[in-house]
């Protein structure tokens, strides 16, 4: 009687989590002025943009280290100009950030998957995908797995994208300033869009992206301390999901490369042009 009490209980929690966070809890609306809303009960929060102003939230919650879930359905239609943005940030000069960005396009061409790492300030670390799916049809899950060795971008739960910590061979990584989650809708149709040549259609305004399902299983940072989700370290950590020590197996660095191969169609390490000095160091280094 008492198993079958706790195994229920135990349900009750795996659904709450599969659905993700509420957003009145767990995010706050930073900017846009009555723009950005959270809808349906505090499951969804919809950005809005026009001409005046797009909007942005935040997490109310700042991580270090941490798997970060966020489903989102982007502006339909014709969006060019737009941009989408889900990311990891922290503060002050020689902040550390992981972005996802998605830049709109016309009717009918695809968006572009706009990926960047900064570590100590530093950027200049661009890969770009286009999507094997359309991306404004239906939500879709968007990761960041961020963990002391890897930097996992996931989409749909399948890699795009692993920076390592290659901090051995003298490239910074991530792991000491606590970063905030940031999503924003915005106007960037002056290079957006086929590099700015194609501007927002201000009749087709406001443009909407919506996100749902927020999941932040992550090491939240209060008052100067790390406090992980129990288990996060332990050995029995896979078993939760194990983002603590998650890095790739065989089966999904070959998905990963995958990915690469058919969709990635920009790679800062392979533009020599941009790095006459050399590609950085972490390019050359599997
Ligand atoms: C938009 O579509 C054009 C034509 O297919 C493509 O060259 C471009 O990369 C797409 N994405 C953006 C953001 O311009």
């Amino acid at each position: 009687m008492r198993t079958v009490a706790l195994g229920i209980v135990a349900m009750a929690c795996l659904v709450a989590m599969a659905q993700g966070g509420n957003f009145f809890q767990d995010a706050e609306i930073s900017w846009g002025q009555g723009r950005g809303k959270i809808v349906d009960g505090g499951r969804g929060l919809d950005l809005t943009l026009d001409r005046s102003s797009g909007s942005g939230f935040q997490s109310k919650n700042e991580y270090l280290f941490g798997k970060i879930d966020m489903q989102i359905k982007l502006v339909p239609g014709n969006s060019a100009g737009t941009v989408t943005t889900f990311y990891l940030s922290s503060q002050g000069e020689t902040h550390d950030e992981i972005d996802f960005e998605f830049l709109g396009n016309v009717t009918g061409e695809p968006y572009t998957l706009h990926t960047n790492v900064f570590t100590q300030g530093q950027g200049q670390r661009e890969q770009q995908f286009r999507l094997w799916f359309d991306p404004t049809q239906t939500f879709h899950t968007y990761s960041i797995i961020w963990n002391p060795q890897h930097i996992i971008f996931a989409v749909d739960g399948t890699p795009i994208r692993d920076f390592k910590n290659q901090e051995a061979r003298g490239v910074a990584f991530p792991k000491s300033q606590p970063m905030r989650l940031y999503a924003s809708l915005w106007n960037a149709d002056d290079w957006a869009t086929q590099g700015g040549r194609v501007k927002a259609d201000w009749s087709r305004a406001p443009f909407v992206a919506s996100f749902r399902g927020f999941n932040a299983d992550a090491c939240v940072w209060s008052a100067g301390a790390q406090r992980c989700p129990v288990g996060t370290m332990e050995t029995a950590a896979p078993a939760r999901g194990g983002w603590w020590n998650q890095q790739l197996n065989d089966m999904s660095y070959r998905r990963m490369r995958w990915v690469q191969r058919k969709f990635m169609i920009y790679n800062y390490c392979t533009d020599t042009k941009r790095f006459p000095q050399g590609i950085p160091a972490e390019c050359k280094l599997r």
